[in-house]
This record gives structure tokens, sequence and C-alpha cells, in this order.
């Protein structure tokens, strides 16, 4: 991988300072990787650069028309001090099918892969070692051509961007308070919600930002025909625990083209088998969820991401008024479910799933058919 300036190192007590605490996305590590496709040429060999403003033509069509889907994914420091990216082939092949729904150029997943290592290999000193912090890498990818005209871009950059983290929600993972969107809709099935492209989000803005204001801290949404079944938040993706016969029984929205297909939300499903709790993808209406606090049946309900890891929702906002789920604090099942997540994350147990992939050591390591271009 080629590198023409590397940025300046901070000074090592600068860097400790803010790996303390470094908030979520508030220090860029300087540094990005690159990767390019051209209509003919295909895609460049990924390169890393120092960060800059990127030289926007105000003609640019991924501006004017929308063709932008991004990533985030996490690098996490182990135990034993070494590197390890969670899920990046998992997260490539995400940008692809996204990349695919907006008729955008589809990065191989091995070249995408081959350029978070890269970036996170030139950029390990970055990586926060707390329980909870990692590397945030935030992959953009943008139709690049400048020449006026509905029609998919001839041209895209890829740029991914590296920040170290704590949760977004902060590490104290304190229980959140959200609200359901009763005049506005996210995603409709045939739309892109599944995608993570740039319009969806500029879709949740107006509705998320009222729920702030009016004291949440999240918007959920609900589906866009009957405005009835729950769906997710503007970036997490919802879990509800029930008290089963046999103890707690999970449920979280199915994936019918309108959520984005949460990586974190998957990997739970995984661990809660593997806990033995039982979780299945299932429809759930806002009037059950309603019930199931007034009568109990709901234990606990938490929300799932990259950014924010697992987080409780102690108090949901409905047209008929605030609930509070269970005693409004985070239940066990919930904590239980985020230790493990952080724990294979950290690789504090086994990956058993052969969900991480160590970075460190691994810069130039990354074998990818080829060099140079390709389609
Ligand atoms: C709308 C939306 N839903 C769910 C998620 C959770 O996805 P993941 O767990 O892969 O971060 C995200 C974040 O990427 C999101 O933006």
């Amino acid at each position: 991988m080629s590198e023409t300036a590397p940025p300046e190192r901070p000074a090592p007590s600068d860097l400790d300072r803010i790996l303390r605490d470094p908030g979520f996305c508030r220090h860029s590590t300087g540094r990005v990787a690159v990767v390019e496709w051209e209509a003919g040429s295909g895609w460049s060999a990924p390169r890393l650069e120092p960060y800059a403003t990127l030289p926007t033509d105000p003609a640019t069509l991924g501006l004017h028309y929308g063709q932008a889907v991004f990533e985030g994914m996490k690098a996490f420091r182990g135990a034993d001090g070494s590197v390890s990216l969670f899920r990046a082939a998992d997260h490539g092949r995400r940008l692809g099918l996204s990349a695919a729904r907006l008729a955008m150029a589809e990065m191989p997943t091995e070249l995408f892969v081959r350029a978070c290592v890269e970036l996170v290999a030139a950029d390990e000193h970055w990586v926060p070692g707390g329980y909870g912090q990692s590397l945030y890498i935030r992959p953009l990818l943008l139709a690049t051509e400048a020449e006026m005209g509905l029609r998919p871009s001839r041209s895209y950059r890829c740029v991914f961007l590296a920040y170290p983290a704590d949760p977004c929600f902060g590490s104290e993972f304190r229980p959140l308070a959200v609200t359901t969107a009763t005049e506005t809709v996210r995603a409709v099935r045939g739309g892109t919600g599944e995608a993570k492209c740039a319009g969806n989000y500029a879709a949740s803005l107006l509705t998320r930002t009222e729920a702030q204001a009016a004291g949440y801290d999240e918007a959920l949404w609900l589906d866009g025909v009957e405005r009835r079944w729950v769906e997710e938040l503007s970036t997490m993706n919802v879990f509800f625990v029930w008290h089963g016969e046999d103890g707690p029984r999970l449920t979280t929205p199915p994936c019918d083209g309108t959520i984005v297909r949460g990586i974190t939300r998957d990997s739970l499903l995984a661990l809660a088998e593997g806990l033995g709790l039982p979780a299945a993808e299932e429809p759930t209406a806002i009037d059950a969820v309603r019930d199931g606090v007034r009568s109990g049946a709901l234990a606990e309900m938490f929300a799932c991401g990259t950014a924010g890891a697992v987080v409780a929702v102690g108090r949901l906002g409905t047209a008929g008024g605030d609930l509070v789920v269970g005693d409004g604090k985070e239940g066990p099942v919930t904590e239980r479910l985020r230790g493990a997540l952080l724990d294979v994350q950290h690789a504090r147990t086994p990956d058993t799933h052969g969900w991480l992939l160590p970075v460190t050591g691994a810069a130039g390591a990354v074998a990818i058919e080829g060099e140079g271009r390709q389609a």
C-alpha cells in the first residue's frame, strides 16, 4: 500500500489525553485510506493519505442525486494489547449491497477489508485500550463525477475515516429515552431503508431533532404503511425481552427491506443462542409493546448498533403517553448480552464465530487478486 506523506504523530502526552476521553468521532487520526473507481478502469489499489478536505465540484453527482453510502465499523484492542477488526468482511459486503441498491460501483469485499486493515495498522497507536472503546472506522463511498444529469456516476471515491471512540451514547450505558415517530416514516418496502445511504439519515433528521428537543435521545420508527409495526431507531436496531414461561425470550423486528441489517443485531442473535436465551425475528406491533409494558410481560427493551453497542431503552414515548420499561433501568439480559459482545470484541472470550480479524502485524499482509485496477 502506498503512503505519500504520513501525518505527524501527536506527542505521547497529547495522544494519551485524547485516548483517555476520546468522545465519539471528535478526533480524526489525521490519516485516511482512499480507493477509487472509474468506468473503464475499475478499482484502484488502496492508498493512505493525510486527512484533507475533498475537492468538490458543485456539479458532483453524489451531492445532487444522493449516490452516497457508508459503513460504521470498529477495531478493538484485545486483552493482550493486539488490535483486531470486528466483522470487517460483513461490513464490506453490506457496503456492496448498499452501493448496488443505489446503482453505484460495488467494491470487492477483499479490497474493502484490505483498505481497513492497512489503515488500522498504520493508526494502531490511535486504538484506545479501555473496555468498550475502539477505533471507529467510517468508509464513505461517494459518486464523484461532475457532469449534471440524472444517471449513475461514472466515478466513485471511497474514503475510510478513523477516529478513536467511546460508545456514541457514552461508556456508562445510561438507559435511553426514545419516542415513537407518529408523523413521519423513515422507509417503506421497495425503498432504500435497508441500505446505509445518506438519504435515509437525512429523512430521519427532522423527527430525530424534534424528539431530542422534547427530551428524548432518539426516535423509534414504525412501518410506513400501517404505522403500527416497530422497525428501528435512526441509527440502531431494537430488541425486546419478554417474560417467558421458561425465562426471558428475545424478539427483534425482521429485516424485510425497510431496516438496516445490523451486524450487531446479527451478532446478538448468535450470542443469545450461545447463552441459551431463545431469540426470534418477529414482527412486533407498538400496541403489543405498550400492553407488554403495562402488564409487565415486557421485561426489557434495548437498542444495538456498532456505534453505541447495546443500550437499554428505559422510557418509551407513545401516542398515548410515556411508558417506563421495567423499572426504567438497565435489565440483566441487556447487560449480559452487552458483556458477551464486548468480551468477544476485546478478545476476552474465544472468538468461536470467527468475527475478529487481527490487524497487529498484518500491514501489507492482506492479499487481494492482482495489484492495480480491478473491474
Ligand atoms: C438505521 C440503522 N439501523 C441499525 C444500525 C445498526 O447496524 P450495525 O449493528 O451494523 O452497526 C445502524 C448502524 O449502522 C443504522 O444506521
